[in-house]
């Protein structure tokens, strides 16, 4: 279907349901306004689809409570990337279990990813019967219509509303709640079209979809002209940004667009595929006006063995050539990644590789994951004869390693000045802290004044893996 059908706007009818809600809930709870409690599990992609949850219950009347036991409704957004995420949300749904007679009158709202799995609704309505309403992924621009019929049903044990559409959609206009003031998220893409072996993400999140350049563009003016100084991309894969669009656009040249926009502001994206990076990205990191000087490049491991097998459509060499042709170009770049330990199959001289190879890339900070089999992804039939002992071993010496890089990568940075966003206060010390564009923490002695600015430090000293500065 042609991307531009694919686009859902939160509209009159939906910004109507809320104007509804509100009034049931002033008939229900008088002058008290009731509370919402919010629990994201997961990816930036589910804070800031909560974010935007949260944008459509403040239009309906809540406020937000960080404090379970006092909410009037909970929402609780899935993750089901690897089995212990989906674990944390179903322990979440037992307390609930326990406090539900106690409270007849608590709504339940589960979403998010796990929500898309096969037969999960099935599961649900039959081990966790309170829920009131599950929403799934493609869903969200029509949640206060399907709040306001859930919750005219919040008495009936049966009948409770169940909606998980599987068309893909664009979601455009939704109200938005953001939890930051300085930090935002702006999705460019929605979907994932690479169905690496192991992960769950294409089948609960759908076909690869961009946003208009437009509508992004809007979006992120009016984050800058709102006072935003951090704002990041998402997309499962932003390197395939464009794909489907009437007009031809890949992301270097979004990156470009959004760099011209006047104010004081730094843009990060996630998640680049490595295979999808390009010599045209790196180039235009490197001379951007506001690009942070970081790159996430998920590498998963060093083998290329398991590379094949995980379906990631790169060897170890190409990868290499990338970072050192990034490199290059961006003489301060930092590097982040994510891997996988213990994929089915992969023997401790494999797993040697993966360590072999962050030594020689030197990432600045890694998220390391045992491998999880998700049911219905190809790497789940995989013979896999490494149990999970062997594994944590595994993962315990690539941690120890990886320490270290980031312990000498951090002592490098003595003596250097940078240029960080001071962002709050630690509240131990009352020092200020700082990001630098690696998204590495700098504390520094300040006025508390200076938190939203952009400020030159000096680099005193280094602790593990943060740094202490002076202000220049
Ligand atoms: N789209 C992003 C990542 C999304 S998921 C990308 O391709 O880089 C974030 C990370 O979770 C992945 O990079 C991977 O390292 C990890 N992951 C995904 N599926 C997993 C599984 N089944 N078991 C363990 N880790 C997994
Ligand atoms: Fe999952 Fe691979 Fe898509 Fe990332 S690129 S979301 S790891 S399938
Ligand atoms: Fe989890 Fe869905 Fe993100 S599975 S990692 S919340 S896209």
């Amino acid at each position: 279907m042609p991307l531009d059908k694919l686009i859902c706007k939160y509209d009159m009818t939906q910004a109507g349901y809320c104007l509804k809600i509100k009034e049931i809930l002033k008939n229900k709870f008088g002058e008290k306004i009731p509370k919402v409690f919010v629990k994201t599990y997961g990816c930036q992609q589910n804070v800031s689809d909560s974010e935007k949850y949260k944008g459509m219950l403040f239009q309906m009347g809540f406020s937000f409570t960080d404090d379970q036991d006092d909410a009037d409704v909970i929402l609780f957004n899935t993750c089901a990337i690897r089995e212990n995420a989906e674990n944390k949300a179903l322990g979440n749904l037992g307390w609930i279990k326990n406090i539900e007679k106690s409270k007849p009158e608590l709504f339940v709202i589960l979403c998010g990813c796990m929500t898309e799995q096969e037969n999960i609704i099935e599961k649900i309505k039959i081990i966790y019967p309170f829920v009131n309403l599950v929403i799934g992924t493609h869903s969200a621009h029509k949640f206060p219509e399907l709040f306001y019929k859930a919750y005219q049903k919040i008495h009936e044990k049966n009948g409770r509303v169940f909606v998980s559409e599987k068309t893909d959609i664009v979601p455009e206009e939704l109200p938005i709640k953001r939890d930051g003031k300085l930090k935002a998220f702006v999705s460019v893409m929605y979907g994932c079209n690479n169905f690496c072996s192991y992960c769950i993400v294409p089948y609960v999140r759908g076909r690869e979809r961009s946003r208009r350049p437009e509508d992004i563009i809007e979006e992120f003016k009016s984050l800058v002209d709102s006072g935003y100084k951090d704002i990041t991309l998402l997309g499962q894969n932003v390197n395939s940004y464009g794909k489907g669009l009437d007009e031809n656009i890949n992301f270097p040249e979004l990156l470009r667009r959004l760099d011209k926009i006047e104010g004081d502001y730094k843009i990060r994206f996630m998640t680049s595929h490595p295979k999808d990076a390009t010599e045209e990205l790196f180039g235009v990191i490197a001379n951007s006006r506001h690009i942070a000087h970081h790159i996430h490049l998920p590498v998963q491991c060093g083998s290329d063995r398991i590379l094949k097998l995980m379906n990631r459509k790169y060897d170890t060499k190409t990868y290499l050539e990338k970072v050192s042709y990034a490199k290059s170009k961006i003489p301060d770049l930092t590097l982040t990644s994510d891997i996988i330990v213990g994929f089915p199959g992969e023997t401790y001289e494999e797993f040697k590789e993966t360590l072999e190879l962050i030594t020689k890339v030197r990432f600045s900070s890694l998220f390391t994951f045992i491998y999880s089999p998700r049911t219905g992804t190809p790497a789940a039939e995989m013979p896999d004869p490494f149990d999970k002992a062997e594994k944590t071993k595994r993962i315990l010496e690539l941690l120890k390693l990886q320490e270290e890089i980031s312990k000498n990568l951090c002592k490098e940075m003595v003596g250097k000045r940078v240029r960080v966003l001071a962002e709050g206060i630690e509240p131990k010390s009352g020092d200020i802290m700082c990001r630098t564009d690696g998204n590495i923490i700098v504390q520094i002695k300040a006025k508390k004044e200076i938190i939203g600015s952009f400020i030159d430090v000096l680099i005193t000293d280094s602790r593990n893996e943060s740094l202490i500065g002076k202000l220049i």
